[in-house]
């Protein structure tokens, strides 16, 4: 794996933070729970893809709102709802210059990456997606960019297709795209990053491509926001989604990023207060984008969370992130691939630190179990994945995934009970 970032820039000569003073931020990695033998286990948190640990940064920021600024967003005149406002718009912005968006009026928030793709799929899908018409995703998709267009195809009668993915290495056969692309082609929605291969996808070229013929792109940036780059005017996506929780901010809290023209076209999401312009009892106008997606009283807590967790990953520098995450990937990789019976799914040149695998004859739920009982947290099954498992024709994988304040003895902690796994479960080390 070479260590570039997807824009195919050197990152090797940035100097790197410290990881020690980093956790230091974190008061959950010092938690510790307890062993056989009154012994004490320290917590090694390689869950990172499921969800993300909290600095207390991004705790203070919840808790300064919550005894300094609380009160509704937009509807009062009261100087605490001025300043809750205030607090809420500026976490627009600050997500907004975080992808380099064109307007804050690009981001609308959601409650995670799930709510964003079915805001697309309900509110642009039943617009303008018609019987025969077809969307196009790709066979490794998570089931929240798979789903949400199921039940689009099932009311509309448009067709999905699927980008196959290579068996051997997790890679998208996108060379398939030309012939998969026809007239009635009326969107491609994709992951960035597999949550289960940790494969980048050449979202790129594959946007370029789809351009050339006036189809539109969504991006699934669940895994790939919270540790590469992203620039949506460069990528020139038309969507794009993304979990908060996922990037050391809160749970409940996730962004949909849209190209203005196209969120002015379409219809709402959800209907009540906020997303109103003017109401009658028979019919209603609607608020001016973001807003006209934001029904309801919003999590004001949780965007300024997220806001927090985004100014802590930028004082680090998102390309430090993804330059010491790639090392910590090639040197787990490495290690892993020496343990014999070892199967890792996902190989691709560019990829992030998701490791998927199955050891020996071990089901993944008991390699889980086995971890934990070590203080290591890693997630065992589908990974909301079904249709990729089917593929591989295994009914789970054990999945470790790493980010900034994990650290390279954690891996070889994990090497070392990977091998004991071998032992304690009868197949020796080989
Ligand atoms: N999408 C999260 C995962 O893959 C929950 O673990």
């Amino acid at each position: 794996m070479s260590h570039i970032n997807v824009d195919g820039k050197q990152l090797e000569t940035l100097e790197l933070f410290e990881v020690e003073e980093v956790r230091n931020d974190f008061p959950i990695l010092k938690e510790k729970f307890s062993g056989p033998k009154n012994s004490v286990l320290p917590l090694v948190y390689l869950d990172n893809a499921a969800t993300t640990q909290k600095p207390q940064q991004v705790l203070d920021a919840m808790q300064y709102y919550y005894r300094h600024q609380n009160a509704n967003v937009h509807r009062a005149i009261h100087k605490l709802g001025e300043r809750a406002t205030a607090a809420y718009e500026d976490s627009r912005k600050r997500i907004s210059r975080f992808i380099n968006a064109r307007s804050h009026r690009e981001i609308v928030f959601t409650r995670g990456t799930t709510e964003a793709i079915n805001l697309v799929a309900h509110s642009w899908g039943r617009k303008l997606i018609g019987r025969g018409d077809e969307i196009l995703l790709s066979e490794m998709e998570h089931h929240s960019n798979l789903i949400p267009w199921q039940l689009l195809a099932k009311e509309t009668g448009a067709v999905l297709r699927f980008i196959p993915f290579s068996r051997s290495n997790g890679t998208l056969q996108i060379g398939h795209l030309e012939e998969m692309i026809n007239e009635r082609t009326r969107l491609i929605s994709v992951t960035h990053m597999s949550n289960v291969f940790g494969t980048i996808n050449p979202v790129r070229g594959l946007i370029q491509k789809a351009h050339d013929h006036h189809i539109p792109v969504m991006l699934d940036g669940a895994q790939s926001v919270p540790h590469l780059p992203t620039d949506v005017q460069e990528l020139d996506c038309d969507f794009l989604a993304f979990s908060g929780h996922k990037m050391c901010g809160p749970t409940g809290i996730g962004v949909l990023y849209g190209k203005e023209k196209l969120l002015e076209e379409m219809e709402p999401f959800q209907g009540g207060g906020e997303m109103i312009g003017s109401v009658w009892l028979d019919k209603a106008t609607w608020n001016e984008v973001p807003h006209k997606f934001e029904a309801g009283t919003p999590d004001i807590a949780g965007a300024i969370g997220l806001a927090a967790a985004i100014d802590y990953l930028d004082r680090l520098g998102m390309e430090r992130i993804t330059l010491y995450e790639q090392k910590l990937t090639t040197y787990a990789l490495s290690k892993m691939r020496e343990i014999s019976g070892m199967r890792i799914f996902g190989m691709a040149p560019f990829r992030g630190g998701v490791i998927s695998f199955y050891l020996g004859k071990i089901h993944p739920h008991d390699m889980a179990q086995f971890l934990d009982s070590k203080g290591i947290a890693v997630r065992a099954g589908h990974h909301c994945a079904q249709p990729l498992m089917r593929k591989l024709e295994i009914p789970a994988t054990t999945r470790a995934s790493f980010y900034f304040y994990n650290t390279f003895s954690e891996i070889d902690f994990l090497i070392d009970n990977l091998k004991q796994a071998l032992e304690y479960f009868g197949y020796g080390t080989g």
